[in-house]
């Protein structure tokens, strides 16, 4: 535990305290660690063998959006490693009633051994961690969402067999999921085309950060030029979590950008990627996510394996 044994404050800046505000707070080994440790999880899981590596260890998980898979890997993952996780849903605790997050960080501190969040802004994962004497993983932003990266990067080792010559193709909003998608892609040298709308486009500092990792991503309005010769191909909702008011904007917007039988034309035997959940008939259709192409509940599993070994690897 990072917390100290004599009561003093640890917060900020312990030793070896490490946090997953993003993809890009791993290296590329480092990443390839925590990838081989879920592989290693997973194998463990399903041949029934003992792995309590965080036995008596809790988890403290903020929500401030919902969540399906999220919250249920988290807490689930916790249980099989022998310890513990606590649902906190911010209208649950002080902060729903304005208590600061540098407070709620502090104190939290002192009681559990890691913090997940799912927070609205991306400042607020960093306040946490800033303050916090624990490891903080960020459970998504609106900015990013590197727990559902680890889990897709697995995915598609385990279904390309490697990274290399792997060339995936996301087709949509640049948005959290993309954003961290773009960033492990420049990790593992995997080649990523992006298609969005025009102003849809990932933010120009996640670029730079990809293109810093050694990334080349190329972007595009036109998702036939992204899904062409593509091995992957990955959408998301083009309406995400507190964007409600701009559904009829962006459902005009993103015409053309729907992943469906017509574009996986371009695209030989492509994978279909998603983080879900999915609005079918709107970026993918049911046709598609229902078909054999469609490894969006490998994914989906993923979550489990991964977030285990991020866990394991921070509190290590
Ligand atoms: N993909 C994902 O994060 O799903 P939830 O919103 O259900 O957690
Ligand atoms: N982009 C989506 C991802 C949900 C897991 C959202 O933020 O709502």
């Amino acid at each position: 535990m990072a917390r100290t044994d004599d009561g003093t404050d640890a917060n900020a800046g312990a030793a070896g305290l490490r946090h997953l505000t993003d993809v890009d707070d791993l290296s590329a080994t480092e990443l390839e660690e925590v990838l081989d440790l879920a592989a290693a999880y997973k194998r463990a899981q399903r041949a029934g063998e003992e792995h309590a590596d965080l036995e008596g260890q809790t988890l403290g998980m903020i929500f401030q959006k919902p969540s399906t898979r999220t919250r249920v890997s988290f807490e689930t993952g916790m249980t099989q490693l022998g310890g513990h996780a606590i649902f906190l849903g911010a209208d649950d605790i002080q902060l729903g009633r304005g208590e600061p997050l540098k407070d709620t960080a502090r104190t939290l501190s002192r009681y559990v051994d890691a913090v997940m969040a799912r927070v609205f802004k991306h400042e607020n994962i960093e306040v946490l961690a800033e303050y916090s004497s624990v490891p903080v993983v960020n459970g998504l932003t609106d900015d990013a969402h590197p727990c559902q990266t680890l889990a897709d990067l697995l995915t598609i080792r385990e279904h390309e067999g490697g990274f290399e010559d792997v060339s995936a193709a996301w087709i949509g909003d640049g948005n959290n999921v993309a954003q961290s998608f773009a960033l492990g892609c420049a990790l593992t040298d995997v080649d990523l085309r992006v298609a969005t709308p025009a102003g849809y486009e990932i933010d120009d500092d996640v670029l730079e950060r990809a293109r810093d990792l050694g990334g080349d991503p190329t972007i595009t309005n036109d998702p036939v030029e992204a899904a062409t010769g593509a091995d992957v191909i990955y959408t998301d909702v083009w309406i995400s979590m507190g964007q409600e008011d701009e559904r009829d904007v962006r459902t005009d917007d993103f015409e053309g950008f729907q992943v469906c039988s017509d574009l996986l034309e371009h695209a030989d035997d492509a994978s279909v990627m998603h983080c879900l959940p999915a609005h079918r008939g709107e970026e993918i259709t049911d046709d598609v996510l229902e078909s054999e192409r469609s490894i969006v509940f490998d994914q989906a599993e993923n979550r489990l394996h991964a977030q285990k070994a991020l866990l394991s690897w921070l509190l290590e």
